[in-house]
Parts: structure tokens; sequence; C-alpha cells
């Protein structure tokens, strides 16, 4: 390489943009080689190395970020439209952020939409030095869909600016809630509302101890104190309050929550709500709904299919949530009744024998009944229940009846008496109740 060639190079790095020099920041040691010339970083590009050089500091980040979901997910796709720019683009979210918008007043789509990259997160380029590693933003974040409510958790406002709900709950207008499509919901990303105890529906709550106590709060548990940027939470995070903690599931929390959102997923199948258990496949199946099932509904969407941390960022409101939810969608006691519908002997035998049949109907004129038992039939004057009690009867449904026959054994010179029945039912949500005499 000829010290012209050298000094054209040169000249180049004064005129050209900062983004190409970069190259030539490489290229020249390169060419200086074997000359014998001590490799130089010219002086205007010594504060580049900062963060550009021979280290990890870049490259490590970078390799876990990209298998990370703000890596590999294809929802920035969706930028191109303006109400969704602000969240989903990286680049249009750091406009957004120094226009000091929140991400419903974003006006333009972003046709040039990026991920949720370094630059989204970090001022990178913005003074070219190691200074711009600074976040973003880290001011509080006023929940523009729930009036009234600032999320303000150290670093972790970074992530509520866009892990925030898009709708609050809904509220029903004459005891029904309309508007209900296949995309119903808070939107992904209530994280930051369930850690503040709020945007479910028909019950408020509290803040979590770990909105109140983790300082940095989502950095803390998903980046931890090695700055992961797989953003997946570590149990290393927990052990600091949770000595001895070996996995998520402390005090066995997730495993009771997961329990209930299974139990309240199959109510709301059931009743034709909800399409699937399955939070990744589940979408309503209804556009209208009375209120308690709607509130229901919203519920689980915002803990099984949004929120996703099985309880641990709010274990308080989370429950609560669901068991307010489970108690809207059962039924409540089915109303069982019994009437004697025949009485006779069946057989010669029988009557030889003093077995006297009896043909009962058993009703149903409440809610759906599932289970239902005969349990006891106890009689006086010296009469006993023959059959094997308890019978088993199956499910009624609101409105049916279903036959039994019974035998009793009859001394002889008896020639009325009474029996006192039981039966035991339950509701859509397991629960048991108690009818008549019980043995
Ligand atoms: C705060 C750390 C930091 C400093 C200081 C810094 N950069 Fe960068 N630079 C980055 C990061 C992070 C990336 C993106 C890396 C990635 O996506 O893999 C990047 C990417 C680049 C790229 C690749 C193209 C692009 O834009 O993505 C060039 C060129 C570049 N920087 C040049 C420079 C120059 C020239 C300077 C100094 C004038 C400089 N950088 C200072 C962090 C920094
Ligand atoms: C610019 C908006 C934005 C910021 C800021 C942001 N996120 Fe995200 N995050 C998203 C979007 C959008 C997705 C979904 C990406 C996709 O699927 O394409 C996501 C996905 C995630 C996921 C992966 C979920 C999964 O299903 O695997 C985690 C975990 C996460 N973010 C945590 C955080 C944390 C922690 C912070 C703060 C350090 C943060 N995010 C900051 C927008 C953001
Ligand atoms: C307030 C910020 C915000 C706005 C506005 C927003 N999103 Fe999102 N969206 C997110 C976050 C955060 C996630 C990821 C949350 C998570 O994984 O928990 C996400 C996830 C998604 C996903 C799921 C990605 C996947 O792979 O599972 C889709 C689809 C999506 N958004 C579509 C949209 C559309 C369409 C719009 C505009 C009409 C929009 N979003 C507006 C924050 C937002
Ligand atoms: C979703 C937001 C987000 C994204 C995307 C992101 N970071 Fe970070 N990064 C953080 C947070 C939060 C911290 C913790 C530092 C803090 O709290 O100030 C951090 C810390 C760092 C640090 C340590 C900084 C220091 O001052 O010691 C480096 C280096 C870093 N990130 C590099 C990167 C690189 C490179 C990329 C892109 C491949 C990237 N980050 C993408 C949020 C993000
Ligand atoms: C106390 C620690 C803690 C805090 C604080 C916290 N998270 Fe989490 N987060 C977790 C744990 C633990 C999980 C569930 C991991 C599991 O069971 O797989 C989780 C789950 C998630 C998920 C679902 C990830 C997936 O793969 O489905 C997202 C997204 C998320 N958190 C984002 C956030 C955001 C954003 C914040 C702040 C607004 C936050 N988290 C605050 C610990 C925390
Ligand atoms: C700064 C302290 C702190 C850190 C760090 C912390 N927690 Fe907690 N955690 C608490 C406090 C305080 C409570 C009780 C108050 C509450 O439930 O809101 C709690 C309660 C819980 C509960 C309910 C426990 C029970 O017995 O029912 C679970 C589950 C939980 N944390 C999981 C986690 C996980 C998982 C992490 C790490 C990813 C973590 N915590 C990190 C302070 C912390």
């Amino acid at each position: 390489m000829s010290i012209n060639q050298k000094r054209g190079f040169k000249y180049l790095t004064f005129t050209l943009a900062p983004a190409l020099l970069i190259v030539l920041m490489v290229l020249v040691p390169t060419m200086s080689m074997g000359q014998g010339e001590e490799s130089q970083v010219p002086a205007e590009f010594e504060t580049c190395t900062d963060c550009h050089n021979d280290t990890t500091l870049i490259t490590g980040k970078a390799t876990a970020w990209s298998g990370s979901g703000h890596g590999t997910g294809t929802a920035y796709l969706r930028s191109t439209n303006a109400g969704c720019a602000g969240c989903h683009s990286g680049g249009a979210f750091s406009a957004m952020v120094a226009a000091g918008q929140s991400p419903n007043q974003v006006t333009t789509g972003d046709h040039s939409p990026t991920r949720q990259s370094c630059r989204a997160c970090h001022q990178i380029h913005e003074t070219y030095t190691g200074t711009d590693w600074a976040l973003e933003t880290t001011a509080p974040v006023g929940l523009y869909a729930i009036e009234g409510t600032t999320f303000d958790g150290g670093s972790g406002n970074l992530c509520t600016n866009c892990h925030q709900p898009r709708r609050a709950a809904p509220v029903g207008v004459d005891g029904q809630v309309t508007g209900i499509s296949s995309h119903w919901g808070p939107h992904h990303g209530p994280q930051s509302s369930m850690l503040l105890g709020t945007g479910g529906a028909a019950l408020e709550g509290s803040a979590a101890g770990h909105y109140t106590f983790v300082g940095d709060t989502c950095v803390s548990c998903h980046l931890g104190a090695n700055d992961n940027h797989t953003f997946t939470p570590s149990v290393a995070a927990c052990t600091t309050c949770h000595a001895g903690a070996s996995n998520f599931d402390i005090g066995g929390r997730q495993t009771a929550i997961q329990a209930k959102i299974d139990q309240l997923g199959t109510l709301l199948v059931n009743a034709g709500l909800l399409s699937s258990t399955d939070p990744a496949e589940a979408h309503p199946n209804v556009s209208s709904a009375p209120e308690d099932q709607a509130y229901a509904l919203w519920n689980w969407i915002l803990i099984a299919k949004e929120d996703r941390s099985k309880g641990v960022h709010n274990p308080a409101y989370t429950e609560d949530l669901l068991d307010a939810s489970i108690a809207l969608m059962c039924d409540g006691a089915p109303a069982l009744s019994i009437m004697v519908d025949n009485v006779y002997w069946a057989s010669l035998a029988d009557y030889t024998g003093r077995l006297l049949s009896v043909d009962y109907i058993i009703g149903n004129g409440g809610t759906n009944a599932f289970n239902v038992m005969l349990t006891n039939s106890s009689a006086n004057n010296g009469v006993s229940v023959a059959s094997p009690l308890p019978a088993s009867i199956g499910d009624m449904t609101a409105g049916a009846s279903a036959p039994i026959t019974l035998q009793y054994n009859v001394p002889s010179g008896v020639s009325t008496f009474r029996a006192s029945n039981g039966a035991t039912a339950q509701d859509n949500c397991g629960t048991t109740y108690e009818y008549g005499t019980q043995p």
C-alpha cells in the first residue's frame, strides 16, 4: 500500500459520515501493518472504543438478545400502523420517547420498523461515548389506559412504556358487556399493571411486594445482577429475599395459581365463552356476554394469556382475581326435590318376602346438577331400606327429572310408613350441596 493511497483513505475519513468511519477504523491499522507503525485510533474516534473494542461488551449482549423475544419476535412488523408503532418498533419507540408521547399519541406508522433492539432501550450513538449505555428513559410512566395510575419502578419504567395495558377492564351496561372480539383483552404485556394490582375486571387489588421492594422491578428480576439480555428471569434474582429458592414456584404459589387458571379456563370453555384452555390458542368465542361472565373471561385472558407469570408479578392480586372469577362462573346450588310416583309389590316373591317397591321421581328446579346421589332413605315403623345406598343418579340439567326405584323391608302387620330421603349434588364448580336427611 502506498503512502498516497493511505493519505487518500485518511482524507476520506474526515469527509464521510461516522457510520462509514468504523469500517475505516478497522482498515487503517491493517494497512499500517508490515510497516512497523503503531495501530492508532484517530483521536476523534477514541470514545468509540468505549464500546467498539476487543471485549464481548457488545457481542455478549447481542448474542443473548438475538435469542430473546425482543430479538426473534415478528410483532415489530405491525409497526406500519401508527397505533402499534410506539411499542412495536424500536426506532418509533425512541422517537416517541424523544417527543414525550405515550404509545396512543403516536400519529405515524414506521415503514422501516426495527425490533426492540439496542437502540430502542439504550441511547446508542447520541454522544458516541460510553455514557450512551444510559437507558432511553427511566421516567415514571402514567398508564394511559388506566386513568390516574402511574408506574414508578426504577429502571423497570423503561419496560413499562411498552409492557402496559392498551385497554382498561370492561364495565357492564345493563348487566351486559358488548364489543367482545377475538382480540379482546388488555393486549399483551400488562405486567406493569399487574404489579400495581390494577387492570383486572370487577376487582381492584394493591401493589405487590415485588413492586414496592424489588428496586428496578422488571430489570432486577428479568436482567439480574449480570444484565442478562435474554430477558428471562433467573432464580438468582429471587434468593436475595427468598433464601434457598430453587425455582420460581416459591411456597408452591405458582402451582396453586396454575390450578385455578385451569379451573377457570375449563369453566369458561364449558360455558362457551372461550375457545380453548391453552393460552396460546385461546380467544373469546362470543361478541357479548352477561357482565359476570365477561369479567371472568377478561381476568382469565389477563392472567393466563397476557401476564403469564403464573402469579409471580402479584401473587395476592392474581389469586384474588381468579377466586372472584371462579365464583362469578359458578352456578350455585341446584334445587332438588323428590316425590313418590308409585308404591307396589313387584312380584309374588316380593309380596311373600315383604319387599315393597317405591318409584320416586327426583326433580331439579335449579341450576345444572352434577353427580346427583340418593344418599339416604330412613323409614319409621320398623321399615328399612333394602336397596344399596348411596345410589348414583348422574348429572341432571336444570329442569330435568329422573326416576329411581327403592325397595323396603316391611315387617308383617305394618300398613303405613314414612321415609325421609337424602341426596347430594354438585354445581358446575364441584361444590357439593346436601338435600333432605343425610345418613
Ligand atoms: C455506547 C456504546 C457505543 C459507542 C460509544 C459507539 N457505538 Fe457504535 N454501536 C454500538 C452498538 C450497541 C451498536 C449496534 C451493535 C449491534 O446491533 O450489534 C453499534 C453499531 C455501530 C455500527 C454498525 C452500524 C450500525 O449503525 O449499526 C457502526 C458503523 C458504529 N456503531 C460506529 C460507531 C462510531 C464511529 C462510534 C464513535 C464515533 C461509535 N459507534 C460509538 C455502541 C456504541
Ligand atoms: C419498545 C417497547 C418495549 C420495551 C421498551 C420493552 N419491551 Fe419487552 N417486548 C416488547 C414487544 C413488542 C415484545 C414482543 C415481541 C414479539 O413477539 O415480536 C416483547 C417481549 C418481551 C418478552 C418476551 C416474552 C415472550 O413471550 O417470550 C419479555 C420477557 C420482555 N419483553 C421483557 C421486557 C423487559 C424486562 C423490558 C425492560 C428491560 C422490556 N421488555 C422492554 C416491547 C418492549
Ligand atoms: C402499549 C404498547 C403496545 C401497543 C400500543 C401495541 N402493542 Fe402489541 N405488544 C406489546 C407488548 C409489550 C407485547 C409483548 C408482550 C408480552 O410478550 O408479554 C405485544 C405483543 C403483540 C403481539 C403478540 C406477538 C407474539 O408473537 O405473540 C401482537 C400480535 C401484537 N402485539 C399486535 C399489536 C397490534 C396489531 C398493535 C396495534 C394495533 C399493537 N400490538 C399495539 C405492546 C404494545
Ligand atoms: C429491552 C431493553 C434493552 C435492550 C433491547 C437492550 N438492552 Fe442493554 N440493558 C438494558 C437494561 C435495562 C440494562 C441495565 C442497565 C441499567 O439499568 O442501567 C442494560 C445494560 C446493558 C449493558 C451494561 C451497561 C453498563 O452501563 O454497564 C450493556 C453493555 C448493554 N446493555 C448492551 C446492550 C446491547 C449491545 C444491546 C443490543 C444487542 C442491548 N443492550 C439491548 C436494556 C436493554
Ligand atoms: C419479582 C420478580 C419479577 C418482576 C419484578 C417482574 N417479573 Fe416478569 N416474570 C417473573 C417470573 C418469575 C416470570 C415467570 C417465569 C416462568 O414461570 O416461566 C415472569 C414472567 C414474565 C413474562 C412472560 C414471559 C414468558 O416467557 O411468557 C413477561 C413478558 C414479563 N414477566 C415481563 C415483565 C415486565 C415487563 C415487568 C415489569 C413491569 C416484570 N416482568 C416484572 C419475574 C418478575
Ligand atoms: C426484594 C425482595 C424480593 C425479591 C428479590 C423477590 N421477592 Fe418474591 N416476595 C417478596 C415479598 C415481600 C413477598 C410477599 C408479599 C407479596 O406477596 O406481595 C414475596 C412473595 C412471593 C411469592 C408468594 C410466596 C408465597 O408463599 O405465597 C412468590 C411466588 C414470589 N415472591 C416469587 C418470587 C420470584 C420467582 C422471585 C425472583 C424472580 C422473587 N419473588 C423475588 C419479596 C421479593
